[in-house]
């Protein structure tokens, strides 16, 4: 038998009791236990983003975190962001047809919410440095660029 370990970790404002063996992804746990799908699986190296999530309000790739080392943290999932309803960011890729695939999307929404909570008004630079570590096969990232740029504005208005 498995040897498991239990970790509180609040995910999106509710606490989460997590029972998974020692070498756990937070990633993993979060699909898999707390059945939180937005958060993707693709690289599993810490280079395409697909991943983040905040913890502690900082954006971080869930692959290259143990569940162990999220508890006692907290941490929210594209699926918290805002609360209930599209965020502003997720309005704006909408409006702007930034999202082709989708499968990066969940990853930048969180990278964009967290820039626009530290930087409310973000030059082009802050925007791609922010975004620097979320890969998008799909949509050559100016309509990404564009739409976290128009979150901004919206929110700061
Ligand atoms: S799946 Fe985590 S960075 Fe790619
Ligand atoms: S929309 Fe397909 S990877 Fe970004």
């Amino acid at each position: 038998m498995r040897a498991t370990l239990v970790h509180r970790i609040t995910v999106n404002g509710v606490l989460r009791e997590v029972s998974v063996p020692p070498s756990t992804t937070l990633l993993a746990a979060l699909r898999e236990q707390c059945g939180l799908t937005g958060t993707k699986f693709n690289c599993e190296q810490g280079e395409c983003g697909a991943c983040t999530v905040l913890m502690d309000e900082l954006p971080v790739n869930t692959c290259l975190v143990l569940a162990a080392s999220a508890d006692g943290h907290d941490v929210v999932t594209v699926e918290g962001i805002d609360g209930p309803g599209p965020s502003v960011v997720q309005q704006a890729i909408m409006a702007t047809d930034a999202s082709q695939c989708g499968y990066c999307t969940p990853g930048m929404v969180v990278s964009a919410t967290a820039l626009i909570a530290r930087c409310p008004k973000p030059t082009r630079e802050d925007v791609d440095e922010a975004i620097s570590g979320n890969y998008c096969r799909c949509t050559g990232y100016e309509s990404i660029i564009t739409a976290i740029e128009q979150a901004a504005q919206a929110r700061s208005e």
